[in-house]
């Protein structure tokens, strides 16, 4: 029999963590089911690792967790993942990616270095990462990517909402609209062409705009791929510090639904944002 296989970036702590604890547990298949905790620091992500199998011991028999490094932002480290998965587990072997790895700033502050390293890691990190193990997806395979509210589109004005929604939009013309706004940081024109003070919320936009091109784009695709993006909620996690009122058993909830529902409700709505395991309104 064949394993399932689901990976799991930037999974050392957090909701990342936590997502690849809950896959385990929550996993009731009768195939074997083999997830990769990745980290693009290995001696947290291999610390991560025990700790997982510790807590795990032998209740969860058909689920597994193993390492590979990643950060997200290397091509390099995102090519040898998919290299070692190609020859361990041959060219179609991923049922589930979880893009989960992302980074934020701490406080409100705009600037250009912190723009490019957002917008950098959030989206063309997950972008490139998406990109690279798409070939790799097997048939029905999930790509859940982890937004957030902060990235819906009412924190745009009207005529970027239009653009960023276009249901013609191309991922060439979302890099640019990124781009854009990564330059008008620079140039501090951002908020005269219609952007937030909020680097974060969008590098988030991107995701959502992402997530539902690719649903668009893979419609008639035979593998009959299955995205989603969706919001954990305000999780206490270093990210959103010890103020946010969830925990992370609780932000875990809906990436990890997402990633293992039979539901048809949910798998028939490809390329919506997701919150509280309902579709949300972007
Ligand atoms: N917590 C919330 O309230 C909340 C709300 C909405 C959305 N989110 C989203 O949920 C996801 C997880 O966040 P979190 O709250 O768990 O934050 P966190 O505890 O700060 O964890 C972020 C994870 O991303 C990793 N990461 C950062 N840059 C990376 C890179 N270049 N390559 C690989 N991994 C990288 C971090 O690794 P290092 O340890 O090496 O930095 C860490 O493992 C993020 O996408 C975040 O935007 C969180």
């Amino acid at each position: 029999m064949s394993i399932k296989i689901a990976i799991v970036t930037g999974a050392n702590k957090g909701i990342g963590e936590g997502i690849v604890l809950h896959l385990a547990k929550q996993y009731k298949g009768d195939q074997k089911f083999l997830i990769y905790l990745t980290s693009r620091s290995e001696d947290l992500g291999k610390a991560t690792l025990e700790k997982i199998r510790a807590e795990l011991g032998s209740k969860y028999p058909n689920s597994e967790v193993d390492y590979h490094q990643l950060d997200v932002t290397k091509q390099s480290s995102i090519d040898k993942l998919a290299e070692y998965l190609k020859a361990k587990h041959g060219n179609q072997c991923v049922d589930i990616l979880v893009n989960n790895a992302g980074w934020a700033s701490k406080g409100p502050k705009v600037d250009y270095e912190i723009a490019k390293r957002t917008i950098g890691t959030n989206y063309y990190g997950l972008k490139n990462v998406t990109f690279t193990i798409l070939p790799l997806m097997k048939m029905c395979g999930r790509i859940i990517n982890i937004s957030s509210t902060s990235g819906k589109l009412k924190i745009l004005s009207p005529e970027l909402q239009k653009k960023y929604s276009d249901p013609n939009l191309t991922v060439e013309e979302l890099d640019k609209l990124q781009d854009t706004f990564i330059n008008a940081v620079k140039d501090n024109t951002f908020e005269q062409l219609g952007y937030p003070a909020q680097t974060y919320g969008v590098s988030k936009v991107g995701v959502i705009a992402l997530t539902k091109i690719l649903a668009r784009d893979y419609r008639h695709d035979p593998h009959n791929l299955f995205f989603a993006a969706l919001c954990p909620g305000w999780i206490r996690t270093d990210m959103a510090g010890p103020r946010a009122t969830g925990t992370i058993d609780e932000g875990v909830q809906t990436p990890v639904y997402l990633a293992l529902t039979d539901e048809s409700r949910v798998t028939s709505n490809s390329g919506e944002f997701w919150t509280r395991k309902t579709i949300d309104i972007w």
